[in-house]
């Protein structure tokens, strides 16, 4: 197919980081892939290698995206198919050219990131060794069954949050689940916007599933 590589920006882990795990980090709409950096250098202390991606799509000619949509919440499902396949290429290459594991790979998606991110996890599901969602939505509802590595896969919703749909919510958690994802939802007082409670929570949950 005919892939685009998405522009990055990566940074190593202080030592040994060809044995580290890689946090892939994907911005929400509008974003590029220095936004979530500091974020993840909080979370790991510098001692896990992260590396940024930009979304290929962009949305009426500016704003940056991982995959097309129709409307908001609506997404165009051919497009982010070959986004996913796009991305994961991307990875597979990086992981060759800038030395890091590509066994050793923790998704950290926000919005639009996070969806593109659980897309890999249906179309993937043996690819991450886990994946924290902020904000998510069931991406692709007809891709099941699937079978998983049983990685660790954390979720936060906002419960005021427009884009929050309990019942999508629930197929997408019932979904991975079924595959032998070990799902974690937490449903945070708060709307689309990430919270301290969501970092608290991801700090937590990395300290349980992850030696960093
Ligand atoms: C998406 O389009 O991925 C979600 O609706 C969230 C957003 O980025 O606006």
């Amino acid at each position: 197919m005919n892939f685009t590589p998405l522009k990055y920006r990566f940074i190593a882990a202080n030592e040994q980081a060809a044995q580290r795990y890689t946090l892939v980090l994907l911005h929400g709409t509008g974003g590029d892939e220095n936004d979530l950096i500091s974020l993840a250098e909080q979370l790991t202390g510098g001692q896990a290698n992260v590396l940024g991606v930009r979304g290929n799509v962009l949305e009426n000619g500016y704003t940056t995206r991982f995959f097309r949509r129709m409307g908001t919440g609506i997404f165009d499902h051919a497009d982010l198919h070959f986004r996913t396949e796009e991305l994961v290429a991307t990875l597979q290459d990086l992981s060759a050219k800038l030395g890091f594991d590509p066994h050793k790979l923790i998704a950290l998606g926000y919005s639009n990131g996070a969806n593109i991110g659980g897309a890999i996890l249906q179309k993937y599901p043996t690819l991450l060794s886990g994946a924290v969602l902020w904000r998510p939505m069931l991406p692709l509802p007809e891709e099941k069954p699937l079978v998983s590595n049983q990685a660790p896969v954390l979720l936060t919703s906002g419960s005021s949050d427009p884009y929050y749909q309990p019942e999508n919510m629930n197929d997408y958690e019932e979904l991975l689940k079924t595959a032998g994802f070990q799902v974690q939802h937490e449903l945070i007082p708060s709307s689309h916007n990430l919270t301290q409670k969501d970092l608290q929570i991801t700090q937590d949950w990395l300290k349980t599933h992850f030696t960093i």
